[in-house]
């Protein structure tokens, strides 16, 4: 049987339309969402990352400011940079795209951001609010994910085991954290693992957010699983793809999310959805 298809582009639609109207009411109250996006350099992939963000913003009715750098910014004026957004009450969110050029310690920088305009989750005290299951605000891939899971009536995951293979502090780690807290039984692995095939074949929900062509392949997935790709990558012909094979997974797993027009959409919807939330708290 074939796996039924998450399609993120139409769910992401959809809350972006939510968004708008919870925009539109801030607005007519004489407060419209702001949110500042800083690019340092010009690394490709980012530059179009941060355009769509704009771009997201400006049509569901927020207010954007783009700021580009040469990649030769001094820290400390990044940092004086982040403090003056910080201050501004037009602003209600701040994104710093990452990656950051090496001589700019990035921790510092998210550290510097406020955690009331932290839209993107990545503060220690964002982390830490999810860690211990406080308010705050989580980072927008895995919180799209989560999304995607509510879509398909699998929000509650009781009894279930979910394999997240990826590690990383702005997908895997938290992302297993939002697992963990809707109940799933959570095994972090990574593509050191041993025998990953193994342990992917136990998970009722995997997902895959190591950014390797082929990580994930047909015998490493349950049947009727739910796979979800949060790989960003290019196949040997330049076309985009994810870290699922996803022609012959497609096969075994109850649901799938394609890339392109899976998790990716619905990155950009939750950051629209964290920055409406930040305006409405302000
Ligand atoms: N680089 C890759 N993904 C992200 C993201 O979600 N936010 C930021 N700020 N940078 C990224």
């Amino acid at each position: 049987m074939t796996a039924q298809r998450i399609d993120g582009k139409a769910l992401a639609a959809q809350v972006r339309a939510e968004v708008a109207v919870r925009a539109a009411a801030l607005t007519a109250a004489g407060r419209q969402p702001g949110l500042a996006v800083i690019l340092v350099g010009a690394n490709p992939a980012s530059q179009v990352y941060v355009r769509n963000k704009v771009a997201a913003c400006e049509q569901a009715g927020m207010r954007s400011i783009l700021e580009t750098y040469a990649a030769t910014l001094h820290e400390a004026d990044l940092l004086a940079r982040i403090h003056t957004l910080n201050q501004d009450e037009a602003v209600h969110g701040i994104l710093v795209q990452l990656p950051l050029p090496a001589h700019i310690d990035a921790h510092r920088v998210i550290e510097a951001i406020s955690p009331r305009k932290d839209v993107d989750g990545f503060h220690v005290s964002s982390a830490g609010a999810l860690m211990v299951g406080q308010p705050g605000f989580r980072p927008c891939t895995p919180l799209g994910c989560m999304r995607m899971l509510e879509h398909i009536g699998m929000g509650r995951l009781r009894g279930k085991h979910a394999v997240v293979v990826g590690r990383s502090n702005i997908v895997g780690k938290p992302m297993a954290m939002m697992l963990l807290a809707a109940d799933a039984t959570v095994t972090i692995a990574h593509s050191g693992t041993a025998d990953l095939a193994a342990i992917c074949r136990q998970a009722d929900v995997l997902v895959a957010a190591v950014g390797k062509v082929g990580l994930i392949t047909a015998d490493m997935v349950k049947p009727g699983a739910v796979v979800i790709d949060v790989g960003m990558n290019r196949n040997a012909e330049g076309a985009l793809c994810g870290d699922v094979d996803f022609g012959a997974v497609e096969q075994v797993a109850g649901w799938i999310t394609p890339v392109p027009g899976g998790v990716g959409p619905m990155t950009i919807a939750m950051l629209l959805a964290n920055t409406v939330q930040a305006c409405e708290q302000f």
